[in-house]
């Protein structure tokens, strides 16, 4: 199998058009058989409940291959679960999770031309979503919807690699109590886009979002989980009910205890305690950013430095980091059912 003439090492986060995306509908109250398809468009009715109530929700996860040269995906599990429970909050038809990871599998395997070489950087990201494309009008559920895997080689999320971000306090609101913000809705990005470009127009990477009802607790980025290592050397994570539980952070915790032996802090963090220079690194994980380190944050009357990680990763995110993706790339034996093999 030839690979695809790509510049590997030059790729940014940007969409190009692969050989097949996966697509299947759910209609009179069942999901279709699905499938491949070389069609990258979509034709709605201009009432289509997508349009108009914003009924749409995704995933992102990766695939790539490993030294041995298998194509892998991680975790594609939680990906499953994790939409499903997106599904219930905005009243759609979860897709079947095992269909999920059957749908990721086929469409990766078709594609295989696209998933980058070991050790190039890049990765094939996998984007499943599902929208409401049945007709409404009135305030309500629609009754169909369309279930679709594209699929995108892909570079770093944050240019520049191990350099240190800086990111700003966002002066918008992310997630209501009660609300969206623990699900990956489309809804909780559009929010999202204009205090992003604001920050960008001001020269940070990123917001970090506080939490809304008392902007006082860390919450975590428009598109990544927020860590954080203490003065004892522990990773604490901010534990909040109106964040996405991210799969990179919840795999980072297991790794920073099991594998790396650290004392692993989940718990609402006051913003207070950063400013006050209780941490001595910090970093946003995801999927896209897998660990991207925090140097700087700055915001009127904010002016933080994480002295362990100022300029690159410090000690323990990098090593949190390398022991992650060096399971994801199988050079070390992570948990059971961590690394999915494809083909
Ligand atoms: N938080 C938000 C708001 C995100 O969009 C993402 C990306 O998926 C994450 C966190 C990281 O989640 P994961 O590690 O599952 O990709
Ligand atoms: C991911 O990390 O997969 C995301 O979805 C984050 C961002 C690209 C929205």
């Amino acid at each position: 199998m030839e690979k695809k003439d790509l510049d590997w090492g030059n790729l940014g986060f940007a969409y190009m058009p692969t050989s097949y995306s996966y697509v299947c509908n759910y209609k009179d109250g069942a999901w279709e058989e699905g499938g491949l398809t070389a069609d990258h468009t979509i034709t709605l009715s201009e009432c289509a409940g997508i349009l108009h109530y914003c009924q749409e929700i995704f995933e992102g996860l990766k695939a790539y291959t490993t030294e041995n040269g298998d194509i892998v995906c991680f975790r594609p599990d939680l990906n499953a679960t994790r939409m499903a429970d997106s599904a219930e909050r905005l009243v759609m038809p979860p897709f079947p999770e095992d269909k999920f990871v059957e749908a990721v599998k086929m469409v990766v395997e078709a594609n295989k031309e696209w998933v980058p070489p070991y050790g190039s950087g890049a990765t094939l990201y996998v984007r499943p979503f599902m929208f409401a494309s049945g007709e409404v009008i009135g305030v309500k559920p629609a009754s169909e919807y369309q279930f679709r895997i594209l699929v995108t080689p892909v570079g770093p999320y944050f240019k520049g690699g191990d350099t240190a971000i800086t990111v700003t306090i966002a002066d918008y609101d992310r997630a209501a109590p009660r609300g969206t913000g623990n699900i990956k809705a489309g809804l909780n990005y559009a929010m999202s886009l204009y205090p992003y470009e604001q920050a960008h127009k001001n020269g940070f990477a990123e917001n970090i979002y506080l939490d809304s009802a008392t902007h006082t607790y860390v919450e975590e980025t428009g598109g990544a989980n927020v860590l954080l290592v203490d003065k004892n050397g522990a990773l604490v994570v901010p534990k909040s009910p109106t964040i996405l539980p991210s799969i990179t952070r919840r795999s980072l915790m297991v790794v920073a205890k099991d594998y790396l032996g650290m004392e692993v802090i989940e718990r609402p963090v006051k913003f207070e305690e950063i400013t006050n220079g209780d941490f001595v690194e910090c970093g946003l994980c995801g999927t896209a950013a897998v660990i991207s380190p925090v140097g700087h944050i700055k915001a009127e009357g904010v002016d933080v430095t994480f002295p362990d990680g100022a300029e690159h990763s410090g000690p323990v995110m990098a090593k949190l980091r390398q022991t992650l993706t060096d399971i994801q790339a199988c050079k070390i034996e992570g948990p059971e059912g961590w690394v999915c093999k494809i083909c």
